[in-house]
């Protein structure tokens, strides 16, 4: 398997993504943004202790935390009664994660080991940083796969999405690394609606075992939280998984390359991706994704779920 990094921001639908990426790239290991708690406890829910997290920065480079309970609830994973206690030990507290990763990387390649996939569904703050710390380290990162941003309108503003809206100074710094980047953004993760059936699929699947009590209140919050805030009817997007199958299978996907703008700017357009679909600018190309085969991507993320189930 590819090896991987996944920055998550624990949440609702980044805990789908964690169960992915544990369960297709086993040795995998998970940084978080705000704080480790809900990554090991997503961990110790799906029988992935194998996989350790480090803490990643506390605060956007130039910017204010923005919360979201809106939509993830106080805890940043609200819904289950049957979440597991948060474990200490899954965390590896010494270090940041920026400093670990750049560690890591550089005992990669004095091993002559392949470079690393790093995957984002949070804010791009712990990458930008990486990035700007370790310039001689680049080569060792094959490619940068981030969930956000949006082709047209946003979502936590009219412009912007949440992830690009949070730390905008960083997606800049990404998008002009020259490293291979693609971004996932709300055109493709808004069609990966989580639908009643699914959910029943689900609970059939996996016959109604403590784990699917787990992922169906995780799932019944989050789709509540898209009806009063997006007023989504039909289930809510799960959009950080997406990333994690567009690596394993890029067939599921169409992707565009085209120069993409972020606008770090403050006013009514802080955080909006410009993509330049008609190449009209030198904006930096990176991949955009465009479309998605949800039939194949919900497969996936099922058997993901069926396979954290046996543990
Ligand atoms: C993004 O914001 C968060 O609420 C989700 O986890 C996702 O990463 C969607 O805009
Ligand atoms: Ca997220």
């Amino acid at each position: 398997p590819t090896p991987l990094w996944l920055d998550c921001d624990p949440g609702h639908d980044d805990a789908m993504a964690i169960i992915l990426a544990g369960k297709l790239q086993p040795q995998r290991q998970t940084t978080r943004y705000i704080d480790s708690r809900n990554a090991a406890i997503v961990l110790k829910a799906a029988g992935m202790e194998g996989i350790r997290v480090v803490p990643g920065q506390t605060k956007p480079i130039t910017r204010s935390p923005l919360p979201c309970p809106d939509i993830h609830g106080e805890t940043g994973l609200d819904g289950p009664m049957g979440l597991p206690l948060f474990d200490p030990t899954l965390v590896l507290s010494d270090e940041k994660a920026v400093l670990y990763l750049g560690r890591l990387l550089q005992t990669r390649k004095d091993k002559g080991e392949p470079p690393l996939t790093l995957i984002a569904t949070g804010p791009l703050t712990n990458y930008a940083l990486l990035l700007t710390l370790y310039p001689e380290l680049h080569n060792q990162i094959k490619q940068i796969i981030f969930m956000g941003g949006s082709i047209g309108p946003g979502n936590w503003t009219p412009c912007a999405e949440f992830n690009i809206l949070v730390d905008p100074e960083a997606v800049s710094i990404v998008l002009h690394s020259g490293i291979d980047v693609t971004m996932v953004p709300l055109e493709v993760t808004h069609q990966a609606i989580i639908t009643d059936a699914i959910i029943q699929r689900l609970q059939t699947q996996l016959k109604g075992s403590k784990f699917s009590a787990v992922l169906v209140d995780l799932l019944l919050f989050f789709k509540k939280t898209y009806q009063d805030v997006f007023d989504f009817q039909h289930g809510p997007p799960l959009h950080d998984p997406c990333t994690v199958a567009l690596l394993c299978a890029p067939e599921l996907f169409t992707c565009k390359r085209m120069g993409v703008h972020v606008i770090t700017a403050d006013g009514p357009c802080l955080g909006q991706t410009i993509c330049d679909i008609y190449a009209k600018t030198d904006s930096p190309k990176i991949n955009v994704a465009t479309d998605i085969k949800v039939d194949g991507f919900m497969d996936m993320l099922l058997d993901a779920f069926d396979q954290a189930n046996q543990h």
